[in-house]
C-alpha cells in the first residue's frame, strides 16, 4: 500500500547505476534495490525513509546516463526488466514505501524511434515531433540559442538538411511540445507508469518545454553586453528569454498533471532551478499554480546558498512566506546527482550534519540523496575514468558530475559491498568510515543522525505539516525557527558559526534531536542552551508560546 503523501517523512533519491549491483556487472540494478529494501525501511536498523525515487531506468544509450531515453515504456536491460520493476513496486508497497520514477519530457535520445523517423524526412507522422529549422540565411545555426552542455543548441542533420534543437547533448534532441501529438504521447507515458502503480513522478528539465515560436535570439546580459569582452557564447552570458520558460509552459504542464490528478494520491515534482533574471516568486508560484496539491517544484536554493545563518534564513523565510500552507507542499532539496556532495560543498562533516537537521525539520517533502546519510564526500575521479560527457562537451573537465555519483558504500573491503565486479565509477578513501556497516553500530554516526531525524519526522506531524516562522536576529550566527500545529510547538536552533553561541528557548522544553545524538547540550534553568560550533537542536516545547502571543 502506498502512504498518503502528507505522511511521507522524506524522499530518498536512488541513483540506480550506483546503489546496489546484484548481477555483478559493475553497474547497479533494480534487483539490487530489492535486495536492499531492508536498509530503506521495515527493519529495526533501517534508515526508515518513506519514499524512493529513481533517476531514469528506461532503455537508453546512456549518453547522459539515462536522461537520453530511447523508449519511455520499458526498463533498460542494464537495470533489469519491467517485471523486476513491478516486483520492486509490490515489495516497496508492502513496507509502505512510495515509489517515484524520473520522467524526461523535454528530450529523447537520438536513438528513440521517433527521432530516427523524424530525421528521415520533412514529411511523415514524426516529422514535427522535434524542433527542426532551416539554416540561417547566410548558413549556420538558425539562431544563437545555446546548449547548457556547451556550444550551440542546434545540430545540423544532413538527412533533412536542417538543424534540430538540443538543449542538452546533441544526442538529446528536444521534443516539440507545440505539437499536440507529442503532448498526447507524453500523457500516454505518464498513464503507463501510473497504471503500473508508481506513486509519483519527478519531471526533468521542464523549463524548456515551451520556447518562443518565432525563435528570436536570446539577448546578452547587461554585464556582458557592456563588457563585450569577446567571451560571448558562454551559457550564462545570455538571458534565456526566448529559448525556455515561454508562455505555454504552464498550460502544457497542466495537461500533463491533469493525468496525474485522475489517480488517487499521486504527485509530480518539477525539476526547476529558478532563473535569476526573473523573480523567484513569479517562478515558484507559477509552478505551484499549475495544479496545486498534485504538482510542485523542487526548491534547490539550498544547493547554492552560502553557509551562513542569515543566507539560509532569508531564502527559507521568503520561500515559506510565498506559500499557502493548505495548497502548496515545499520540496526542499540540498543535494542530487548534479551537485557536489553536501559534505564537500558545505565545508565538512559538521556543516553537513547541520544541513541534515535543517532539511529534516522544515515543512513539506524533503529529499535526501543516497549516500548523504553516510556523509559521503565527493569521490575523486581521474580524468581517464570520467564517464559524464558534459565534462567534455562543456570544455570544462571539472564540471564532471561523476564525483557525486560514485557507488553506495555498504561496507569496507573490495568494491564496498556494492558489487563483486569493478564498479563503473571508482570508490574513494572515504569508504573506510563512510559506509553503512560501520555507521550502523555507531550511535553518533551520520547514519544514526539521519535515522533519528527521519523517525522523529514520521512521529511528529508538526514537522511535516506545521507552520514555519523564523525567530531571532537576522544578523546572528544562529538561525532559529518555530514550527507549530494546533497546541504543539517545536523550536529549532542552528548554529552556523565557528564559535559557541547561546540561545534562549522561548519556552520550557526538551531536546528531541541534536546534530550529535549521543551528546546533547544542556538546557539551563533560565532556558538557555549553549550551542557548540555547527551544532543544531530540535526542541519540543511544553507550551505553545507563539500561539499565546498571537492570542494576546
Ligand atoms: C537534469 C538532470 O538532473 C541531469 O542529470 C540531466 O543531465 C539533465 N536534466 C538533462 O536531462
Amino acid at each position: 500500500m502506498s502512504l498518503s503523501w502528507r505522511d511521507v517523512n522524506a524522499i530518498y533519491q536512488i541513483y540506480p547505476r550506483s546503489f546496489m549491483d546484484a548481477n555483478n556487472d559493475g553497474v547497479g540494478d533494480i534487483r539490487g534495490v530489492i535486495d536492499r529494501l531492508d536498509y530503506i525501511k521495515g527493519q529495526k536498523d533501517s534508515l526508515d525513509i518513506d519514499a524512493i525515487w529513481f533517476s531514469p531506468i528506461f532503455p537508453s544509450p546512456m549518453a547522459d546516463m539515462g536522461y537520453d531515453v530511447s523508449d519511455y515504456c520499458d526498463i533498460d536491460p542494464l537495470f533489469g526488466t519491467l517485471d523486476d520493476f513491478k516486483e520492486l513496486i509490490e515489495k516497496a508497497h508492502a513496507r509502505n514505501i512510495n515509489v517515484m520514477i524520473d520522467f524526461v519530457p523535454n528530450h529523447t535520445s537520438d536513438q528513440h524511434e521517433w527521432f530516427k523517423e523524424s530525421r528521415k524526412s520533412r514529411k511523415g507522422p514524426y516529422a514535427e515531433y522535434y524542433t527542426w529549422r532551416d539554416p540561417a540565411p547566410g548558413g549556420g545555426p538558425p539562431n544563437n540559442w545555446l546548449s547548457i552542455f556547451g556550444g550551440s543548441a542546434w545540430e545540423y542533420d544532413d538527412g533533412r538538411n536542417q538543424y534540430y534543437l538540443h538543449t542538452f547533448l546533441a544526442a538529446q534532441p528536444d521534443l516539440n511540445w507545440d505539437n499536440p501529438m507529442v503532448r498526447d504521447e507524453m500523457k500516454r507515458v505518464v498513464r503507463f507508469w501510473l497504471d503500473l502503480g508508481i506513486d509519483g513522478i519527478r519531471a526533468d528539465a521542464v523549463r524548456w518545454l515551451s520556447k518562443d515560436p518565432k525563435f528570436r535570439n536570446d539577448p546578452l546580459t547587461e554585464i556582458v553586453r557592456k563588457a563585450m569582452d569577446g567571451t560571448e557564447g558562454e551559457y550564462n552570458h545570455y538571458i534565456h528569454k526566448y529559448s525556455r520558460f515561454w508562455k505555454n509552459l504552464f498550460p502544457y504542464l497542466r495537461e500533463l498533471t491533469d493525468v496525474v490528478a485522475e489517480y488517487d494520491n499521486r504527485i509530480m515534482i518539477f525539476e526547476d532551478y529558478p532563473d535569476a533574471n526573473y523573480s523567484t516568486k513569479e517562478q515558484y508560484l507559477g509552478f505551484y499554480g499549475v495544479n496545486p496539491k498534485v504538482a510542485m517544484p523542487f526548491n534547490f536554493e539550498g544547493v547554492w546558498t552560502d553557509f551562513y545563518a542569515d543566507a539560509f534564513r532569508t531564502f527559507i523565510t521568503e520561500f515559506q512566506g510565498m506559500l499557502d500552507p493548505d495548497e502548496h507542499t515545499p520540496v526542499y532539496c540540498f543535494g542530487n546527482h548534479d551537485q557536489s556532495r553536501l559534505v564537500s560543498r558545505m565545508g565538512g562533516d559538521e556543516q553537513a550534519r547541520l544541513m541534515a537537521l535543517l532539511l529534516l525539520s522544515l515543512p513539506g517533502l524533503p529529499t535526501v540523496y543516497y549516500g548523504d546519510e553516510l556523509g559521503m564526500p565527493n569521490t575523486p575521479v581521474k580524468q581517464e575514468d570520467i564517464q559524464d560527457l558534459r565534462a567534455f562537451t562543456s570544455g570544462d573537465i571539472d564540471s564532471t558530475r561523476d564525483p557525486e555519483r560514485t557507488p553506495m558504500q555498504w561496507q569496507t573491503g573490495q568494491y564496498a559491498g556494492f558489487s563483486k565486479a569493478k564498479p563503473w565509477l571508482p570508490l574513494g578513501e572515504s569508504v573506510r568510515h563512510h559506509n553503512v556497516e560501520t555507521q550502523q553500530h555507531e550511535a553518533d554516526s551520520f547514519l544514526s543522525l539521519y535515522r533519528r531525524l527521519l523517525r522523529m519526522r514520521s512521529r511528529y506531524e508538526i514537522l511535516r505539516t506545521g507552520t514555519y516562522e523564523a525567530i531571532g536576529e537576522l544578523e546572528a550566527d544562529v538561525f532559529s525557527y518555530a514550527r507549530w500545529l494546533g497546541d504543539q510547538h517545536i523550536y529549532v536552533a542552528l548554529n552556523f558559526g565557528r564559535l559557541d553561541n547561546t540561545v534562549k528557548l522561548p519556552h520550557k522544553g526538551r531536546i528531541l534531536c541534536c546534530t550529535h545524538p549521543v551528546d546533547y547540550p544542556e538546557i539551563a534553568e533560565d532556558g538557555t542552551i549553549m550551542l557548540r560550533p555547527f551544532e543544531g537542536v530540535i526542541v519540543e516545547c511544553s507550551e505553545h508560546p507563539l500561539k499565546k502571543d498571537l492570542d494576546e
